[in-house]
């Protein structure tokens, strides 16, 4: 990459993630949006109508265009390993949504094939790049709430069951936000249990409530709670609420913090939301490619994110608490 030179970014999958990552790409300086691809061509299109670039017919074309040097894969889950792999056999850096991997020796892989091509991979793990959390995290490694004691995530909106059929169970589907909140602002737990609900969904099979409890090295506790079932009315409904508190004093960041009419989607007007894929893309582009910098959020941080969640689905099956594996 030539310096100054604008960094081109093509996106893989074109849905709903894609207009996310294209509103951040388009905030973020030294890059632009060379095209997508998506197998139903008028994804492709309606992005590259909204944020520039052209439309892939085929993912070969897109990994030959010498215009793409990096990749943001938007795919269903089960694509992200080998659409990865073959990308940075290419030769492009690549952000991978999340949940990253269904397994940690995937993962594994991806870190192989980034080492042996040269590439970063860095995952998407966008809540924690707003500003509140990057605070949050300075001041917890500064120490200014003295000694950490209690952690809270609490994500609560109700979704019907055909929204909630395009994702999944919350334990993966959104729990690995937490899971790798936690890890960013406190680190690893020792041990993990955890409860699984269905509340409301007639017909699919999975669940719509987690409550997760992970148990620090120091004693601290982190409670990572994830509902699909209901909203909460006294949060205006949307609620994503992390706390932190310590002996000499808490923390506190919520999505509300700020809104504003916008009705193309879930958590649109929240900028909080917003403000992740920014700083995440802005990271990717402007300190992992260019200055070479490691993520905020590695590879690393995505297989114990799915360690902790796989602990908490043996948990929640076993009745019993799990000790974290490495
Ligand atoms: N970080 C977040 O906050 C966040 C939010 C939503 C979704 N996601 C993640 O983003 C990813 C995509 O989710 P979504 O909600 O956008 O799903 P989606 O179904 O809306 O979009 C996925 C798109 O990928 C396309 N696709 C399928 N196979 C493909 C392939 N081999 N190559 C190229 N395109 C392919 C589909 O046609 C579809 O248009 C998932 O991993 C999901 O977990 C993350």
């Amino acid at each position: 990459m030539t310096a100054g030179k604008e960094v081109g970014v093509a996106f893989i999958g074109a849905g709903v993630a894609a207009e996310m990552h294209g509103r951040g790409l388009a905030a973020t300086p030294g890059a632009r949006l060379a095209g997508a691809f998506d197998p139903v061509a008028a994804r492709a299109k309606h992005i590259a109508s909204r944020f520039g670039g052209r439309v892939y017919q085929a993912l070969d074309p897109l990994l030959a265009d010498q215009e793409v040097e990096a990749v943001h894969i938007l795919t269903p889950l089960a694509h992200h390993i080998p659409v990865a792999l073959k990308a940075m056999q290419a030769g492009k850096h690549v952000l991978i949504e999340k949940p990253v991997a269904t397994s940690v020796r995937e993962i594994e892989k991806l870190q192989s094939a980034a080492k042996k091509y040269g590439r970063v991979c860095m995952p998407g793990h966008n809540y924690i790049y707003v500003p509140s959390l990057l605070r949050a995290k300075r001041l917890i490694q500064e120490k200014k709430l003295g000694q950490v004691a209690a952690f809270w995530i609490l994500y609560n909106i109700a979704h019907t069951e055909k929204i909630a059929a395009h994702y999944g169970g919350v334990l993966h589907a959104v729990c690995t936000h937490h899971a790798y909140s936690l890890l960013f602002l406190l680190g690893r737990p020792v041990k993990v249990s955890a409860a699984l609900s269905n509340v409301h969904y007639k017909t699919l099979k999975f669940e719509d409530q987690a409550a997760i409890t992970c148990e620090m090295p120091d004693g601290a506790i982190a409670h990572l709670w994830c509902s699909f079932a209901v909203n909460d009315p006294t949060n205006d409904p949307w609620t994503v609420i992390y706390k932190v508190l310590g002996t000499r004093g808490g923390l506190t960041y919520s999505w509300n913090e700020v809104q504003f009419e916008d009705h193309g989607g879930p958590a649109w007007g929240l900028p909080c939301y917003e403000d992740g894929f920014r700083g995440e893309i802005d990271h990717f582009i402007n300190r992992a490619i260019r200055r070479g910098e490691p993520p905020l959020s590695t590879l690393d941080d995505a297989a114990n994110a799915l360690r902790i969640i796989e602990a908490a689905e043996r948990s929640a099956k076993t009745g019993k608490k799990q000790t974290m594996t490495s």
